[in-house]
This record gives structure tokens, C-alpha cells and sequence, in this order.
């Protein structure tokens, strides 16, 4: 199929969440197709850039990776400037990780120069649901829909960056909100 005549959008995205949910394991699970038990701290922030179809029309996103550890949040408003969709992430099987979506998300918003807070695209992924055959689960599906219906029909995908499982779809649906302001 010859793609190249169409427009190309840049979607900006920023990855949020607590250290350790697996913002940058779902990244390379997405990206790269690959996954590494071992933990590495992000420090300070990196992109990286993938090419998607969505609805026939080619978008570029690009995935901004951010460090969830409190002693490398810096960022600032700067960085945040131009987003088009902000990925928030918790780990199901942690329950303050959840808790602390909240500050994320409100966080998030009071940077951003955004004219209309309340339509700002967000999708929530809950991670790591391959934990244990979910049997070390602490959040329930049900909690965490609440959570996004209470915060403006925010979409919500359980996924698992280990297993690759959903990461395809979430990200088809983070590109599918993204554009829906071009
Ligand atoms: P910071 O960079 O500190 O903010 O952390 P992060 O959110 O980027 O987490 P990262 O992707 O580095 O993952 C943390 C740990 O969890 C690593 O050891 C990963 O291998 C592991 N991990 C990430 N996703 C999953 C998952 O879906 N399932 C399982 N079992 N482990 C995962
Ligand atoms: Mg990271």
C-alpha cells in the first residue's frame, strides 16, 4: 500500500506513573518487541518514535518516557508543552500505585498550557496482570473503571509488558485520542 502521499502527524505523548509499574517495559514492549526482567531507573526523560496506522492515515507517535522515581522529577512545564495524550500506568498487584494517579493526573494538567482541562485525552493502563496468574492482584478491574469514569470516561486497558499482552491495543487507542483534536 502506498502510504507516502499522506499527511504525517506528530503525536506528542508523555508515559506517567510511580518507579518500578513499567512505563519503560511497556515502551520497548511496544516498540522494540522486547523484554528485560531486570530493573534499570529511567533518568530524567527519552522518547522514542513509532510509525501507526490509525484509520488509514499514517501518525507518528512519539513516546515520551518519563522517570517515576520522586528525585528525578524535574520536568517541568517545558516538557509537557504540545502534548497530545498522557499515558498514565500503575502496577495492579501495588495499591499505592494506584492511589497515586490521582496526583499524576492533577499534576500533569496544572503544567500543561492546556485551554481545556476537562477534554485533555488520558488512557490508564494497569500493569503487570501476569503477576502470579493475578492471584497477588490489588486492585480490581472495577475499581480501576471507577477511577477513570469518575475522572471524565478516561480508557482503561489492563496490560502486561512481560507477556505483550493488550500493549498493541492500548497504544492503538493512546494514537486514536491523541489525533482526535488534528
Ligand atoms: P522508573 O523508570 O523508575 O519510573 O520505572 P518504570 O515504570 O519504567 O518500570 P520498568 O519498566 O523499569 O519496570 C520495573 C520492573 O518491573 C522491571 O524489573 C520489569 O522487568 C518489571 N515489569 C515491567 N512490566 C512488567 C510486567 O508486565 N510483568 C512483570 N511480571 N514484570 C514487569
Ligand atoms: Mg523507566
Amino acid at each position: 500500500m502506498d502510504i507516502s502521499h499522506r499527511k504525517r502527524t506528530l503525536l506528542k505523548v508523555i508515559v506517567l506513573g510511580d518507579s518500578g509499574v513499567g512505563k519503560t517495559s511497556l515502551m520497548n514492549q511496544y516498540v522494540y518487541k522486547k523484554f528485560s526482567q531486570q530493573y534499570k531507573a529511567t533518568i530524567g526523560a527519552d522518547f522514542v518514535t513509532k510509525e501507526i496506522l490509525v484509520d488509514d492515515k499514517l501518525v507518528t507517535l512519539q513516546i515520551w518516557d518519563t522517570a517515576g522515581q520522586e528525585r528525578f522529577h524535574s520536568l517541568g512545564a517545558a516538557f509537557y508543552r504540545g502534548a497530545d495524550c498522557c499515558v498514565l500506568v500503575y502496577d495492579v498487584n501495588i495499591h499505592k500505585t494506584f492511589d497515586t494517579l490521582n496526583n499524576w493526573h492533577d499534576d500533569f494538567l496544572k503544567q500543561t498550557d492546556t485551554e481545556n482541562p476537562d477534554a485533555f485525552p488520558f488512557v490508564l493502563l494497569g500493569n503487570k496482570v501476569d503477576v502470579d496468574g493475578g492471584n497477588s492482584r490489588r486492585v480490581t478491574e472495577k475499581k480501576a473503571r471507577e477511577w477513570c469514569a469518575s475522572r471524565g470516561n478516561i480508557p482503561y486497558f489492563e496490560t502486561s509488558a512481560k507477556e505483550g499482552y493488550n500493549v498493541d491495543d492500548a497504544f492503538l487507542c493512546v494514537a486514536k485520542v491523541a489525533s482526535q483534536n488534528e
